[in-house]
């Protein structure tokens, strides 16, 4: 019988353990390339978010109070505002600089190795499909049209939220952009960067009486290929249904 340190999950761990006996690179991999800071898709049709609505909301520690994975939503649409204010607490830009931006969510060495796509199914005045959030200029790129909620719902073990909800984030990660840097412990930070974001969402959605939940059951290679990404240079790593909230 094989230990549980045999396993790839136990080794990516022990072989990526920043060791002070060790050089902290680790590998023989040579220089790699950094790709861009950040992706668009400049021939992509473009709808401009609306201003983030900052509403008004409860304090911070009830917030966290009543923060749970809800899995059930009405068929009542978001409002793009709604929408807006979600896409900043995840990667909105909050300083800026002439050369480097930070934003709500933290990211080690500020690289920011995690793209956001949605795949909105009922957000009033945005038409179904699939688009990509461009993070510098706080707009959507269409990279599908159509109600996709289905088809990913069937790719996440159809979980019934995937396609209930308004709004389907998908995180991916372009691995190079934290890799040039980190090599092999990358992976290590690009999951901690992913969890950060989906947290900001959960409590964001918390605040704005919206139901939310986190998914990493998926078919990799499927979703990817509904976002029209390679799976190789940019995978997906992670989801969150966003819905209006059901009593039930
Ligand atoms: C990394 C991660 C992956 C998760 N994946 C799923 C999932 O695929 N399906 C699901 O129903 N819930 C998923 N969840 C939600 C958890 O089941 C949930 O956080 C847990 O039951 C605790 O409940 P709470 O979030 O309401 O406190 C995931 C949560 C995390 C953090």
């Amino acid at each position: 019988m094989k230990s549980y340190q045999e396993g790839i999950a136990y080794q990516y761990l022990k072989q990526t353990k920043y060791d002070r006996s060790l050089s902290l690179k680790r590998d023989d991999l040579g220089p790699l390339p950094r790709p861009p800071a950040y992706k668009n898709y400049p021939e992509a049709p473009r709808t401009a978010l609306p201003k983030p609505a900052f509403e008004k909301t409860e304090s911070l520690w009830n917030i966290l109070n009543q923060r749970r994975s809800r899995r059930r939503y009405t068929s009542k649409p978001i409002s793009a505002e709604t929408l807006a204010s979600l896409l900043w607490a995840t990667q909105g830009i909050t300083l800026s600089r002439p050369e480097y931006q930070l934003r709500a969510a933290p990211s080690a060495g500020a690289l920011y190795p995690v793209e956001t796509y949605l795949s909105i199914h009922n957000v009033s005045d945005i038409r179904q499909g699939i688009y990509h959030f461009n993070v510098l200029d706080f707009a959507l790129e269409e990279i599908a049209q159509g109600n996709l909620g289905e088809e990913l719902t069937r790719s996440a073990l159809d979980q019934a939220m995937v396609g209930s909800g308004a709004v389907l984030f998908v995180w991916t990660a372009i691995v190079l952009r934290a890799m040039w840097k980190y090599r092999n412990r990358c992976m290590r930070y690009i999951f901690m960067d992913a969890g950060h974001i989906a947290e900001n969402l959960q409590l964001a959605a918390t605040a704005m009486g919206l139901g939310c939940c986190p998914i990493g059951a998926f078919y990799d290679e499927e979703i990817n290929k509904i976002l029209k990404i390679d799976g190789e240079e940019e995978t997906v790593i992670y989801l969150a249904a966003v819905g209006s909230r059901s009593s039930r």
